[in-house]
C-alpha cells in the first residue's frame, strides 16, 4: 500500500526541509538486490566525502536502521566493490517498518547517529519508505535498483541490464537443446508483476511466444495452435518466455505436450537473474545515479527519486514518483510478434 501525501503537507516538508543544511548521511540498499548496487553505494560514499561530508553505511535495509547496524564509511570502505554483484551492505525487506511506529523509530535512531540525510537505494516500496523518513525530518533521496525496470519515473533502473544479459546468455543455452531435441521450451523469467525482462529477452532471444502480465490473455489454446503451425511451417524449436507474474511454467508445460504430442520443458531461470558482475552499462548508470543523489542532500534536497528519463539524469518528488504509472510499449510488443513469423 503506498501512502499519498496531501499538498499541503508536501509543501511544509519541502519548506521545512529545503535548505537544511546536512553533515552526516547514511546510505543504505533495500528490496530485491540488483547488479550495480554497489556502484551506486561506491558513487554516493565518494561524492559525499568529496563534498565534506560524513558517510555511514545501513547494513540490511531499514530492518539493519532499526537494529542500528551502522558503520562509518571512508572511501576505502568501497574499495573493489564497482565490478560486485549485490550489495556490500545487504538488503531486507521489513516489515515493521511499514508501520508508522517502526517509521518514528527509524528516523530516531537516524537522529541518534547524527545521520540528518539518507540515500535509498531500491524500489517503489522502498521509497515509500523513504517518504515517510523525509515526513519525519531526514532528508531522504532514492536511487532506483531493482532488476524488473518496474519503477514508472524512470526509464532505467539499476540492475536490469546486467539481469536481462544474464537471462538472455541462460535462454540461448536451453534454446540450444531445445532445437537438438525438436522441443517446446517454456522460459520463466523474473519481474514480479512487470513484463519488461520476458519482453526484452523475447526479443533479444527470438522467442516464438512472449507472455507478459501486463497483455497475457490466458487463451493456453492459442499457444497450443501457435506450436502446431509453426511445426507445420517447420521450425525445430518453440521458445516460449513467461513472465514470473504469469508463473505455472511447469503446469503449463505438461498441458502443451498433452495438447501438441510437442516434447515440452520448463526452465525457471530464478535468482541467477539477480546476480552476477553487473554490465557497463550498469556500473556507468549507478555511478551516475548514486553521485546525483549525494549531490541532492548537498544542496539541501529532500523527498527526491533520481531517474533517467528522455535521455537525462533528472529528480522527481517522492510522491509524485509513486503515483506515475508505466506501460509496456505497444510498439516493442508488436516488433516481437513480427519477428516470429
Ligand atoms: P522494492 O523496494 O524493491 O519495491 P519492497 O516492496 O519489498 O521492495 O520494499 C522494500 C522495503 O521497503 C519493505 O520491506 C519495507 O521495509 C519498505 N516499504 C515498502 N513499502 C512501504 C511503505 N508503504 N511504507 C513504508 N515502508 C515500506
Ligand atoms: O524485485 C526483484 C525480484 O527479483 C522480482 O523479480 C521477484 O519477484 C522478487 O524480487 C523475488 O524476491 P525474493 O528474492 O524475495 O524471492
Amino acid at each position: 500500500m503506498r501512502c499519498r501525501v496531501s499538498v499541503q503537507v508536501r509543501r511544509r516538508i519541502e519548506e521545512e526541509l529545503m535548505g537544511k543544511e546536512v553533515k552526516t548521511i547514511g546510505v543504505l540498499t533495500s528490496g530485491g538486490d540488483a547488479p550495480g548496487m554497489n556502484a551506486a553505494i561506491r558513487a554516493v560514499v565518494r561524492k559525499a566525502l568529496s563534498r565534506g561530508l560524513k558517510v555511514k553505511g545501513i547494513h540490511q535495509g531499514y530492518r539493519g536502521l532499526l537494529n542500528e547496524e551502522i558503520v562509518d564509511f571512508d572511501a576505502r570502505s568501497v574499495s573493489d566493490t564497482i565490478s560486485k554483484g549485490g550489495t556490500i551492505l545487504y538488503t531486507a525487506r521489513c516489515h515493521e517498518f511499514r508501520t508508522s511506529e517502526g517509521q518514528d523509530e527509524g528516523a530516531a535512531i537516524c537522529r541518534k547517529h547524527g545521520i540528518d540525510g539518507l540515500v535509498v537505494i531500491g524500489g517503489d516500496g522502498s521509497f515509500a519508505g523513504a517518504q515517510q523518513l523525509a515526513l519525519r525530518g531526514i532528508n531522504t533521496i532514492g536511487v532506483p535498483g531493482t532488476i524488473d525496470l518496474d519503477i514508472a519515473c524512470t526509464d532505467y533502473t539499476i540492475g536490469f541490464d546486467t539481469a536481462v544479459n544474464t537471462a538472455m546468455d541462460a535462454i540461448d543455452k536451453v534454446r540450444d537443446t531445445s532445437t537438438s531435441h525438436e522441443r517446446c521450451s517454456i522460459i520463466e523469467v523474473m519481474g514480479r508483476n512487470a513484463g519488461y525482462i520476458a519482453l526484452w529477452c523475447g526479443i533479444a532471444n527470438g522467442a516464438e511466444d512472449i507472455l507478459l502480465p501486463e497483455r497475457y490473455n490466458y487463451d493456453e489454446q492459442e499457444l497450443i495452435n501457435n506450436i502446431i503451425h509453426n511445426r507445420k511451417r517447420g521450425k525445430k524449436h518453440h521458445i516460449i518466455i513467461n513472465a514470473e507474474g504469469i508463473g505455472h511454467s511447469t503446469s503449463m508445460a505438461r498441458r502443451i505436450e498433452a495438447a501438441t504430442g510437442v516434447e515440452t520443458r520448463a526452465t525457471i531461470l530464478g535468482h541467477m537473474q539477480r546476480g552476477g558482475s553487473p554490465t557497463c552499462r550498469d556500473r556507468v548508470y549507478a555511478s551516475v545515479m548514486g553521485a546525483y543523489a549525494a549531490d541532492l542532500l548537498c544542496e539541501g534536497k529532500s523527498n527526491r527519486v533520481v531517474a533517467f528519463r528522455g535521455g537525462e539524469y533528472v529528480d522527481y518528488d517522492i510522491n509524485d514518483a509513486l503515483n506515475m504509472q508505466k506501460e509496456i510499449s505497444d510498439y516493442m510488443v508488436r516488433v516481437a510478434k513480427a519477428m516470429t513469423i
